[in-house]
């Protein structure tokens, strides 16, 4: 029977396959013609923020990469996808945290909820991430998973903010 893995316990073993800590991808520094495309952006997506449209621009152009990576049942491949996906999970912290500041700041009413939506997210990369490790990735679920999460996180959770904080700004 196989003994059931901790989310913290994936994480460590993720942490030390890879020796890895999250980090800013390169590419989303500041190099203009090394930014991803964002050809699958819609003015509907807007939050009214221009930061958070930003990152949601970025992440949806990250989601992309993950659906497009062509995977091969070998070591190196399995590496790439995992890189993919630490950007992937890197970048969405980095999201998450601006969103939730940004929120606190006008006294969001159900910031509790979205901070619990966020966390549920990153949990479940972890699981993604771990199965990748373990060159079992479920490549199909998790651009399933990812299409459907983010279109809903931008138009249902994140737009039922928009006209609070555009009131607040
Ligand atoms: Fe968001």
């Amino acid at each position: 029977m196989k003994t059931p893995v901790s989310y913290g316990d994936k994480l460590t073993c993720i942490m030390l396959t890879f020796g890895v800590v999250p980090k800013m991808p390169a590419h989303f520094q500041t190099d203009q013609e090394r930014m991803p495309d964002l050809s699958d952006w819609r003015p509907e997506y807007s939050v009214g923020h221009l930061t958070l449209d930003t990152q949601h621009q970025r992440l949806l152009a990250l989601c992309k990469r993950v659906s497009a990576y062509e995977f091969r049942r070998d070591k190196q491949s399995l590496e790439e996808f995992h890189n993919i996906l630490n950007d992937l999970a890197a970048y969405a912290s980095m999201h998450f945290q601006t969103e939730e500041a940004v929120l606190k700041a006008v006294d969001y009413p159900a910031l509790a909820a979205q901070k619990q939506e966020h966390d549920a997210y990153s949990e479940s990369l972890v699981e993604f991430m771990f199965d990748a490790i373990h060159g079992e990735p479920d490549k199909l679920r998790l651009q399933r998973y990812l299409e459907t999460w983010w279109i809903d996180h931008i138009l249902v959770s994140d737009m039922a903010y928009k006209t609070y904080l555009l009131a607040r700004s």
